[in-house]
């Protein structure tokens, strides 16, 4: 059953290395449902224009079906003889039902066709990724939800500064997937653009019903120009930029898990069900699901610049180079969707040593921030009050001391506006009660925020 459709002006057979490397069936197989799907589409579309009867109609569109049946079952043979998904699903139907099925290409180009396939696939990645970032986002705040009070050194640049709700941490990362969410959406808008229609590259003679396609594959529209539909890669980009940004924050969340799970932070523990050992080292408990994750994150990023890279010289229209748009999507898609689905259950595994936490708030001078604040509430100047308060870390520094250990003798050295309602003010748990303002750790906002989420996500 070899022969190819585009043989006529050939006189000589194609060199096998030609074949092999030329074929994209390999990796585009994945594309069969939505290939079957938008010729069905297409066909019926046909049948309506009266460009095939009603009885041609149903005969392609049973064959078809059966196409899908037999590719869901795993009983064609995929292989390089086929060149792509859709040579393979045209030559299947025409195996089928004989020269009937040479009808339905009519008005139809590989070009439009893979254009539609691969916009009809972004489209269903989107809503998976959709999916299960809400997943993550859950885990997120139930997490959040359950370490309500407890407080931690928020950091900068690696020291410690200034004390935090733990699940006002955790919520950064709720608003980083949030963002994420809305990227996806917006790519969306860009891929949900019906191309068929456009053929070749100039739009077909025949009067093709675009709309109806549109309509029966609830596309919002239809493409403007038929050369831009047939050449226009920038939802697979816009795809792989979201996806890049998502891992990038998968990844920062993945190194704070590692770093917190080591013995010199020793805040978290993932549990042994997400950890793994060392061959030699008997006390080795690693956590390689986040160090992979993060790992794989550049591969995301690779993906981007692939496709990025692909697109820059491509005039117009189509160019075979754009095939290797699917390698890079397909890699994208996967890594995103096993990297949400494992951290999602991870998460969930996730304990906290309140105890470290709590010891690891009394020192640092968390609280010097809030001394400087407690002086202009006294009268001083910011400024003038920024600069008593690092004295008195200096002095206090040289005694080795923390702040609440100088005495208010001591202090009224620096300031005599210092009374003894400083050591309420140094207490790291009041550091972070009074921070009520929207957007703050206060554990008022933290709680309203963490409800405000649970509604999202019911949404
Ligand atoms: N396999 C091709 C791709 O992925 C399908 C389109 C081929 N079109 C063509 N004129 N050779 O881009």
């Amino acid at each position: 059953m070899g022969g190819k459709f585009w043989g006529g002006r050939f006189k000589e057979e194609t060199n096998t290395l030609v074949d092999q490397f030329n074929a994209s069936i390999d990796f585009d197989r994945r594309l069969y449902e939505q290939d079957i799907k938008g010729s069905m589409a297409h066909c019926r579309m046909l049948g309506e224009k009266g460009i095939l009867s009603e009885d041609e109609t149903s005969t392609i569109l049973e064959a078809l079906a059966e196409v899908k049946r037999e590719l869901d079952h795993n009983e064609l043979p995929v292989d390089e003889e086929y060149e792509d998904i859709h040579t393979l699903v045209e030559k299947t139907l025409i195996e089928k039902i004989g020269p009937l099925g040479e009808k339905l290409h009519t008005g139809r180009s590989r070009n439009d066709q893979v254009a539609l396939d691969v916009r009809m696939y972004v489209r269903d990645c989107i809503q998976r990724t959709l999916q299960r970032i809400k997943d993550m986002q859950e885990s997120l705040v139930n997490l959040a939800e359950k370490n309500q009070d407890v407080v931690l050194p928020g950091y900068t640049h690696m020291q410690r500064a200034q004390p935090v709700l733990l699940a006002h941490h955790l919520l950064a990362y709720f608003e980083m997937l949030r963002r994420d969410s809305a990227r996806f959406r917006d790519t969306l808008l860009r891929t949900n653009v019906m191309p068929l229609g456009s053929a070749a590259l100039a739009g077909s003679t025949f009067a093709l019903d675009r709309d109806m396609v549109a309509r029966e594959l609830a596309f919002d529209e239809v493409s403007r120009n038929s050369m831009d539909a047939v050449s226009d890669r920038d939802f697979i980009l816009d795809f792989l930029f979201s996806a890049s940004v998502l891992m990038m924050h998968l990844s920062r969340l993945s190194e704070e898990l590692i770093l917190w799970s080591s013995q010199e932070f020793g805040f978290a523990s993932i549990s042994d069900a997400f950890c793994t050992g060392s061959s030699i080292m008997p006390q080795k408990k690693n956590p390689d699901i986040p160090e992979l994750i993060r790992g794989k994150t550049g591969r995301v990023y690779g993906d981007l610049m692939a496709l990025l890279t692909t697109m820059k010289g491509l005039p117009l229209s189509y160019n075979k180079d754009m095939q290797e748009d699917k390698e890079v999507l397909f890699d994208a898609a996967d890594t995103i969707e096993a990297c949400l689905t494992i951290m999602a259950s991870l998460l969930k595994s996730v304990s906290f040593d309140r105890e470290r936490m709590a010891s690891a708030i009394q020192s640092g001078f968390l609280e010097a921030t809030d001394l400087a604040d407690y002086l202009v509430r006294k009268g001083l100047p910011f400024r003038q009050a920024h600069e008593v308060v690092g004295k008195m870390v200096l002095f206090a520094l040289q005694e080795k001391k923390e702040m609440r250990d100088l005495s208010l003798e001591q202090m009224k050295g620096f300031s005599r506006q210092i009374e003894e309602d400083v050591y309420e003010w140094l207490d790291p748990a009041s550091c972070v009660k009074r921070r009520e303002l929207p957007g703050g750790t206060g554990p008022e906002q933290v709680k309203e925020r963490i409800a405000e989420a649970r509604k999202e996500l019911k949404k």
